[in-house]
């Protein structure tokens, strides 16, 4: 087994009174795909937001390439090769969706500017399914569109590691099956990725790992194939305290 590119030991966060995230632990190796499963409110979300410097967390380590990086900031995270999209998404609606790219790619470990920048930004936005959009007002998007540009927004920071929120939720069908070859190109091209995620046809043909969390614990971890048989697991999804 490759060392790991993210290692996360007993994240902890809480909220009030409220342990959103439990002494959690999961290993994404470069170039893998690792499942975030569990059912609303078990703190999937917060997991991300602690590992991209969203949030403080409480106790525990995130080392990034076995050197710690809790505690700083979101752009310094960002800057080590770490990129995200939101399950609220968040894209500047007054810009266009070429100029969201760009802003991406300035900012990024690899800044360009002028030609070359527009280049590369009309590019990431045909791969995430914008082509013929470039002009767009963040406003003027549907909801898969801000998905898909806030997709392009994270691959222009030429992420080491990407971390998905439900980035494949709502997509019909079709848009699924190529939401789900993206990912795949992705994972193609090194990058690897902690997905948190619900549609199952999309976790099983996807991840490598999955870990699955349940009021803010790891109730599961292994293959996808064998973590969504387990007995825990599946009362967690029915939701079933007593079961
Ligand atoms: N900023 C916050 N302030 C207070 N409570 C929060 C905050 N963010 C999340 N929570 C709570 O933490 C728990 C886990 O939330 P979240 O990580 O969003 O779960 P998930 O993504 O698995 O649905 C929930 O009970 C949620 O209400
Ligand atoms: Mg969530």
């Amino acid at each position: 087994m490759s060392a790991p590119l993210l290692e996360i030991a007993n994240l902890t966060r809480r909220f009030g009174g409220l342990v959103a995230v439990d002494a959690v632990g999961l290993r994404v190796a470069p170039g893998e795909i690792v499942g975030l499963l569990g059912p609303n409110g078990s703190g999937k979300t917060t997991v991300l937001n602690l590992v991209s410097g969203a949030l403080r967390l409480d106790a525990g380590t995130i080392r990034l390439d076995g050197a710690p990086i809790q505690g700083l900031a979101a752009f310094r995270i960002a800057r080590l090769g770490v990129a995200r999209t939101f399950q609220l998404v968040r894209v500047l609606g007054s810009m266009s969706c070429r100029e969201n790219v760009l802003a991406a790619i300035a900012f990024g470990a690899a800044r360009a500017w002028g030609e070359p920048a527009r280049r590369a930004a009309d590019a990431l936005l045909a791969r995430t399914g914008l082509a013929g959009r470039e002009e767009a007002l963040g406003t003027e998007l549907t909801y898969i569109d801000q998905k898909r540009l806030e997709l392009a927004r994270a691959l222009a920071l030429r992420p080491r590691l990407l971390l998905l929120d439900e980035w494949l939720a709502g997509l019909n069908p079709t848009e699924l099956q190529s939401g789900i070859a993206l990912v795949r190109s992705l994972r193609a091209e090194g990058i690897a990725i902690l997905l948190v995620e619900h549609v199952m046809d999309a976790i099983r043909s996807l991840c490598d790992q999955c870990v699955v969390m349940n009021a803010g614990r790891t109730i599961a971890q292994g293959r996808p194939e064998q973590v969504l048989q387990d007995h825990e697991v599946v009362r967690a999804y029915l939701g079933d305290a007593d079961a």
